[in-house]
Order: C-alpha cells, then sequence, then structure tokens
C-alpha cells in the first residue's frame, strides 16, 4: 500500500460535502506560525494590546459573584442585556435597530452559516464582491450555493458591473438571493464602498428585490476619522440583514458576534441557531457584556487603531521602497489587509513554495474566488506583526518576486511553474477549489 489514506466512507457523504475544501489560510496556519517565517498571512487581531489583566478580573468576578448563570444554558436569541449593548455599538455606524431584532452568534462566521442555511437551497445564488472573504465563500459552498462575483475598483462594488450581474443572474433563469458585501476594509481587497455609493447599491438591491448582507466586521477600525454610515443606516431595515462581530474590536477567542435582520428572518434565525448550537455561550456574552459596561472599550479601539495604522504604514512603505516595478496594491483606510497584484506573468499559487522558503507567508489570491481568478493577487495582512517584522517580511517578499521575474526574464512561463521547488509548506495547502 501506499502512504494514501482511503476514506472507507466516501459515497457515505452528503453531496454537499463536495463543496467542503480546505481554506488556503487554515491549510497555511501550520508553517506560517513557525516562528522562523514572517507571516503576513493570518488576519488575527493583535490581542496582546488588550488590558488582559482587566480582562482576568472581570472574568474572575463573574464567575465569583455570577458563576451559575454564566456557566448555565441562556437563550437561543442570546442576552438581552448584549443585545441592548449591540444596538449601542451599532449606532456608532448609524444602524438603528431594536435588540428584539438582534440574535447573538458564535461570531458572525455562525450568522454567515445561518443566513446561507434559511435562504439558499442547492443552485441558488449568491453575488458577492471580487474578491470576496475566504470563510463565506466556504458557507456558501458548504451549502451548494453558486457565487456570481461582481468587480470592484478603488471606490468598492461597482454599482454598474451589480447590476449587469443581476440582470444576467435573472437572464439565465437563476435565483439570486442576496448580495454578500464588505462595505469597510475589505477582507481581503482592503477597499471601502464609497458613501456615495451605498445608498445606489441598496437602491439597486431594492430595485431587484435582492436582499443585501452586510458584513461589517472592521467598521469600527477606519484609521482616517469617523465611521462612513452603514448600508443598514439608509432606512433600509427590510432590505439589509447586517453582521457584527466583536472578533476585532475586543477579542475573536470570545466568538460574539450578531445579526440584525428583518424581524420575520430574525425568527427563523433564531431557530435555525437554536436548531446549530442551542445557544450562544452565555460566560462570553456575559463577560463581552461586562466590558463593555465597566471598560473604556471605545479607548481601547482607539488603542487598536493607533497600532493598525502604525503597522499599515510599515507595510505600504515597505512595498512602495522594495517591490519590483509592475507590482500594485491597494491602500486600505482601516482594517486588515493590503491586496497585492503581481507583475505580468507571475502567479502567487505557483511562487508560495519559494516565499515559504525565502521565510515569507501570504495568501494566494485564487481562495478568493469562487471562479478561478486571482492567480496575479495575494493578501498581505499587517494586523498581527511588528512594523520591524513587516517591513522585514516586505523585504522577503520583494526578493523572491526578483527573483521570480529574473526566472520569467531567463526561461518563461512555462519554466517558472516546472522549477517551482517543494518549499516547506508546498505539501500542506491544498489548493482550494471553492
Ligand atoms: C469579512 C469577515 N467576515 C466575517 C469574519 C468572521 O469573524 P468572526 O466569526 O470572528 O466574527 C471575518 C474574519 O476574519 C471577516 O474578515
Amino acid at each position: 500500500m501506499s502512504g494514501v489514506t482511503l476514506d472507507a466512507f466516501t459515497g457515505r457523504y452528503a453531496a454537499r460535502t463536495a463543496g467542503m475544501t480546505t481554506s488556503e489560510i487554515r491549510a497555511l496556519f501550520a508553517v506560517a506560525s513557525r516562528p522562523e517565517v514572517v507571516s503576513l498571512a493570518g488576519g488575527m487581531p493583535y490581542t496582546t494590546a488588550l488590558p488582559l489583566d482587566v480582562v482576568g478580573k472581570l472574568l474572575s468576578d463573574l464567575l465569583a459573584n455570577r458563576g451559575a448563570q454564566a456557566l448555565q444554558y441562556g437563550s437561543g436569541q442570546g442576552d438581552p442585556e448584549l443585545r441592548e449593548m449591540i444596538c449601542e455599538v451599532m449606532a456608532l455606524e448609524g444602524v438603528v435597530g431594536s435588540p428584539d431584532d438582534v440574535v447573538v452568534t458564535v461570531g458572525s462566521q455562525q450568522a454567515l452559516d445561518l443566513v446561507t442555511r434559511i435562504f439558499c437551497d442547492p443552485g441558488d445564488v449568491v453575488i458577492a464582491e471580487a474578491p470576496s472573504y475566504v470563510g463565506a465563500l466556504g458557507t456558501f459552498a458548504a451549502y451548494q450555493a453558486d457565487v456570481v462575483h461582481v468587480p470592484m475598483d478603488a471606490a468598492g462594488l461597482v454599482p454598474e458591473a451589480l447590476r449587469e450581474a443581476i440582470a444576467a443572474v435573472a437572464a439565465s433563469g437563476r435565483r439570486a438571493k442576496f448580495l454578500y458585501t464588505i462595505p469597510n476594509f475589505h477582507n481581503p481587497a482592503g477597499t471601502s464602498l464609497a458613501a456615495t455609493r451605498r445608498t445606489e447599491v441598496l437602491e439597486i438591491c431594492r430595485t431587484a428585490g435582492l436582499l443585501v448582507l452586510e458584513d461589517n466586521p472592521y467598521g469600527l477600525l477606519g484609521f482616517d476619522g469617523p465611521p462612513v454610515p452603514a448600508i443598514r443606516s439608509h432606512g433600509a431595515e427590510e432590505h439589509v440583514i447586517y453582521l457584527g462581530s466583536f472578533s476585532k474590536t475586543f477579542a475573536p477567542g470570545l466568538r460574539v458576534g450578531w445579526v440584525l435582520a428583518p424581524h420575520a428572518v430574525r425568527e427563523k434565525l433564531v431557530l435555525a441557531s437554536e436548531a446549530s448550537v442551542l445557544c450562544p455561550p452565555a460566560i462570553n456574552q456575559m463577560l463581552v457584556t461586562e466590558y463593555l459596561s465597566t471598560q473604556d472599550w471605545r479607548g481601547q479601539v482607539e488603542v487598536f487603531k493607533d497600532l493598525y495604522r502604525e503597522r499599515r504604514d510599515a507595510m505600504l512603505d515597505a512595498l512602495t521602497t522594495l517591490m519590483p516595478v509592475g507590482t500594485t496594491w491597494t491602500r486600505p483606510a482601516g482594517g486588515f489587509y493590503v491586496w497585492t497584484t503581481l507583475p505580468e506573468g507571475l502567479d502567487a499559487k505557483v511562487m508560495q513554495p519559494r516565499a515559504l522558503t525565502a521565510r515569507v507567508a501570504y495568501v494566494p489570491g485564487v481562495g478568493f474566488y469562487s471562479d478561478g481568478q486571482g492567480a496575479q493577487e495575494l493578501r498581505l495582512s499587517y494586523c498581527f506583526p511588528e512594523p520591524d517584522r513587516i517591513r522585514e517580511g516586505v523585504r522577503r517578499l520583494a526578493g523572491v518576486v526578483e527573483a521570480e521575474l529574473d526566472l520569467l526574464s531567463t526561461f518563461g512561463p512555462t519554466a517558472v511553474r516546472a522549477l517551482s521547488p517543494r518549499g516547506p509548506g508546498a505539501s500542506t495547502p491544498a489548493p482550494n477549489t471553492a
């Protein structure tokens, strides 16, 4: 026998498992987290900057004073006190909603799952930006929904292209269920939807009878002034399902996110969530409520913003100084990500083993599309490494791109692929076919 493990259950799995593939990011995790590698791959918030002693005290007080409740099952919709506070958080981005229309979820990832579960049958279409968040694409694939991508430019989703995509889906006799969009500091593109386009996108969707699924985990992490009002803020209660999260403003390990939905949808979401997890963890919700009500959490968001701004600047400066001509990138005004396009003829996936050998990790662009685009693109994250490490990571990456260009000019594109070595992570990442 070879070393291949045969799955004895093949043939018994549900058809939907065919769409479940390893994400580029998860696959990279093992190799990218080696200390000698500068990882510009993962989008991990810098939790070291949290007041961990304070959080520890909140947690121990919580257990000492209300331990029995914190360790008990809770409401399927989520803790009412937390839902009140979530409405205050959303108000910072102009969203007015009732706590009764909020469902607390296990991160906004579970909210994505629940929304897709209640709206999408196999073969239904979800319209999404090109590129889009890999975790959402994974969810859509798991429910066998087909993604139709709409291009973005520096001002975000292109309204005219959205109109065309909606018309093309309708002309093909298929049904688009919602537009999935990340309007602020997009993961992975780093761009934001211009304020003027928000009303236009909403209007296009409203006219077409298409729901908007607005995913906004980064909205409060803007570097240049107050947040731009959310799409949901434009009198759009009946047309937008809004997702939020405490993962980027507080701590992803708590897995507390939420969905604000039109009332009827909210009822279905609660039923779906109860069927999935019974209720979100009481202790985590109570800790978030304590943190929001007793700590200067807005001040902490400012701390995060200053830190991420410095890292963004370090990355953009290093890219400007070091990257070979022909490489382009976005200039995010917030959030965690820079989207980079390699010079003509290079392939980020093919180059990846060489980058890992040079001890720098990034995420190849193909995983952020459902249709195989993105070969020339890659995502760089600046949220986790210190500025010096970011500069060093970009220096290594620039060296790899230079070497790749040398190979290309000497031997041509076919040889570049053929010469791709088996780097330290080369056997780990599985292609994301989603
Ligand atoms: C755009 C987007 N949506 C949703 C999520 C999921 O976040 P969480 O489940 O931690 O709230 C992420 C995480 O990176 C994200 O970038």
